[in-house]
């Protein structure tokens, strides 16, 4: 799928911003309504780390709330893995307002599952797994039979 460079196109719009796509009955929470979430197809180039990184901050101040920077830093690396290392058409970025958190998914077509690298300093790469896992509350990948994986990640709010 051919994008313009930096666009993202939320699913089933034609606008950019955040979109509500479920909104479950008001349980109340300290911040925000639990329930909300908002979804983007980004298109398979590098700006959509940075069209991604918007996105997550611009839903989560929809909500109300303040947007540390661990959920935008996470973001970025895992929608960049999509881009430099999924064989995918594009990648899908959902965040949900689960609780107390921001729950972020990254959604390829790639069945190949993201390698957690062992520690070293002298590599190059291998830190975005490593730093999705230690920055976030709760993490972990989910297999789409026929249909990529789904990784995901949940931070406090
Ligand atoms: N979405 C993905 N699809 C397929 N393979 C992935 C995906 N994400 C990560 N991987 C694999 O897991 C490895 C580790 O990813 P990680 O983000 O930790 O390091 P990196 O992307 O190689 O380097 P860095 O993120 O530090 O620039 C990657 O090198 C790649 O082989
Ligand atoms: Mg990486």
């Amino acid at each position: 799928m051919t994008r313009p460079a930096g666009s993202g196109t939320p699913l089933g719009g034609a606008a950019s911003r955040p979109r509500k796509l479920a909104s479950a009955p008001a349980a109340a929470h300290r911040n925000g309504k639990s329930g909300e979430s908002s979804c983007i197809v980004l298109a398979v180039e590098e700006a959509s780390a940075a069209t991604a990184r918007s996105f997550v901050a611009a839903t989560i101040r929809s909500w109300g709330l303040h947007v540390d920077e661990d959920v935008t830093l996470l973001t970025s690396e895992a929608v960049t893995n999509s881009v430099e290392h999924a064989d995918t058409a594009n990648v899908v970025l959902t965040v949900r307002h689960v609780g107390g958190r921001a729950r972020v998914e990254v959604q390829d077509d790639d069945p190949a599952l993201p390698v957690r690298m062992p520690p070293d300093p002298w590599r190059a790469g291998g830190m975005g797994v490593a730093l999705i896992q230690s920055l976030s509350k709760a993490w972990g990948v989910e297999e789409i039979l026929g249909d990529g994986k789904r990784l995901w990640f949940e931070v406090e709010l």
